[in-house]
């Protein structure tokens, strides 16, 4: 895509703030000198923002306030002005209800950050799953040139000669010792050995998914997403990022030239590719939202739907990212889907580059880890969307994590009311189940859980697992970690708790689910549906007050991306009028 960078030098944003000599220019200024900083700072040079997610309760990111530091050796290099904020960090693992819940609200605080500061442009710095959309959601809303540098994943787990992925052997070692296969002893020893150096999430979770996506998008330099966390490459990642958002601004690139239609079509495909978390399907929906790019659920079948998945990663592979690093990370995967017809290669990237120059000249250096098409982990790997009386907005399931023989099954339902319930009955053995049935989950939603809970790939009964079953089919409107896997039907919409035909499911009734044809069929006559929705009442109450009543009465279905109402769309980066 043809892109003119406008003329340089001219006036900044910033100007406005540090530029005269007014009674409220040299107030700005003074403040800021408080830090030490010389007066030829001021001097009309870019002012880059280096937007933290650096929190110790986000232990994902808890290296970021190190790596910052290098984001600034680039930026005074290139002759700006770093300035660090933080703003509010989701960290997955500790966040509740879910780290969800909070990706608006840390959107909201990016967005009205950096138009109420005198920054001209703005380094995003992410790691954990939310933090990476909601940087760019509040970026996209102002509009200014930012660039993502994530702060990459953890080393390789090892557990007595394994790899150990982040969450994948979570699940697994749950499961082996409800089976009776693993003792806890070894449970609780495995735990240190899953997270071993700083880092993001090691396995193909939704941390490395949406670290893709941003590199995928062209919103992060080639490279970026699979440069572990401790390699000193990474450093040098966020020191060339520094350097590029000062040209950024020179050039005045914004997200919007970034971020076209053509972008998010790479960017759905390369999650095919990857065999990415079903999470990105919400995140990048909300980003288009934020962005006025009309993205739909059906974009993400259409496109990803002949998608083979090429990298051998857990949870629907074998390696982890520090392998994926090794053998090229994405920029090989982009290369293939150019090579392939599978690319926009026009589409312009941060680096001013396009999406195909940037990676023509790589090379794969371990074909088992990203492999050609012929030896693809699955053929079909894209994101399906189901949709019937079921979910008459969508489902989504990812074929590369599921079983092949239940890609086409009818099932008797057997329900579980909310989460409680599921923990309350799962390992009942009285309960009437087996694997031929159809295990439904409700009220685990956006509005729901309340944040759409990571749940929707339950753990079987402990009576199916002994049999040596590891797969059944589950149904939600909940979603599931990327570091999961299963046959696993998820933001199925609209939600139970807004009374999706979801909610009136009941034990017994029978459900069929066929993935090759995209339909998902609650067995019932029309009118016994439509009886049933009439008796039924939502059983989730509105909050009192706070930002979970904000939550409530504003976030949007899974469907378009959970964004709240009133977000959705740009509102630029002007300040009506400073206030001294
Ligand atoms: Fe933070 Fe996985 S829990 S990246």
């Amino acid at each position: 895509m043809a892109f003119t960078p406008k003329p340089w030098p001219r006036k900044l944003r910033s100007h406005e703030w540090y530029g005269g000599d007014s009674r409220d220019n040299i107030y700005h200024r003074s403040w800021m000198k408080n830090q030490g900083l010389p007066a030829d700072l001021f001097d009309g040079r870019p002012v880059i923002g280096i937007c933290n997610t650096w929190s110790e309760l986000t232990p994902c990111n808890a290296h970021l306030r190190d790596l910052a530091e290098r984001v600034k050796h680039g930026i005074y290099e290139a002759g700006g002005l770093p300035v660090e904020f933080p703003v509010f960090s989701n960290g997955e693992s500790s966040l509740r209800p879910t780290a969800m819940m909070y990706r608006n609200l840390a959107a909201m605080d990016v967005e009205e950050a950096l138009r109420a500061n005198p920054v001209d442009g703005v380094v995003l710095m992410v790691g954990c799953d939310k933090t990476t959309p909601a940087l760019l959601m509040g970026a996209c809303s102002v509009d200014i040139p930012a660039i993502v540098v994530s702060g990459g994943p953890m080393l390789n787990g090892w557990f007595r000669g394994e790899r150990v992925g982040s969450g994948t052997h979570l699940w697994k070692m749950s499961e082996a010792v409800k089976a009776g296969e693993m003792t806890r002893a070894d449970f609780l020893e495995a735990e240190a050995a899953m997270s071993r150096s700083p880092g993001s999430c090691n396995t193909m979770g939704t941390a490395s998914t949406m670290a893709s996506m941003a590199e995928a998008l062209g919103m992060a330099l080639s490279g970026n997403a699979a440069i572990p966390a401790v390699d000193s490459r990474r450093r040098m990642m966020a020191q060339l990022t520094g350097r590029r958002a000062v040209q950024m601004v020179k050039d005045d690139l914004k997200p919007s030239d970034v971020l076209t239609r053509d972008a998010f079509e790479n960017a759905i495909r390369t999650n095919g590719a990857i065999g990415g978390s079903t999470n990105a399907v919400i995140h990048l929906l909300a980003i288009a939202g934020r962005i006025g790019v009309d993205l739909t659920l059906d974009d993400w079948d259409r496109l990803g739907r002949d998608v083979p998945t090429i990298v051998n990663l857990m949870p629907s592979g074998e390696y982890l990212m520090e392998e994926f690093f090794y053998a090229g990370g994405l920029p090989v995967v982009i290369k293939r889907l150019g090579e392939a017809g599978m690319l926009h290669r026009d589409a312009l990237t941060v680096s001013g580059e396009t999406a195909w120059e940037q990676v023509k000249d790589v090379k794969n250096w371990n074909e088992d880890v990203i492999r050609p098409v012929e030896r693809a982990l699955t053929a079909q790997g894209g994101i399906a969307v189901v949709k019937g009386n079921l979910a008459p907005n969508g489902a989504v399931l990812k074929p590369s994590a599921a079983s092949p023989h239940l890609m086409r099954h009818r099932g008797r339902a057997v329900v579980f009311e909310d989460i409680d319930d599921y923990k309350a009955k799962i390992g009942d053995e009285t309960l009437d189940i087996d694997e031929t049935c159809i295990m439904v989950l409700k009220n685990c939603g956006p509005k729901g859980y309340p944040g759409m809970a990571e749940v929707g790939n339950m753990g079987l009964p402990p009576k199916v697992l002994r049999k040596g079953i590891t797969d059944m089919i589950r149904i939600s409107d909940a979603r599931m970690s990327g570091t999961a896997y299963g046959t696993v039907v998820l933001h199925a919409t609209p939600e139970a708790a807004q009374g999706g035909p979801l909610a009136i499911v009941q034990n017994g009734d029978m459900i069929e689910l066929d993935v090759p044809n995209r339909r998902l069929h609650l067995d019932l006559p029309d009118a016994e549906i439509e009886q049933r929705l009439a008796a039924w009442s939502s059983p989730i109450e509105t909050p009192k007050g706070g930002y979970a009543r904000l939550f409530h009465e504003h976030v949007q279905g899974a469907d378009t991306g959970a964004d709240f109402d009133f977000l959705i769309g740009g509102r630029g980066k002007e300040v009506p009028r400073d206030s001294h």
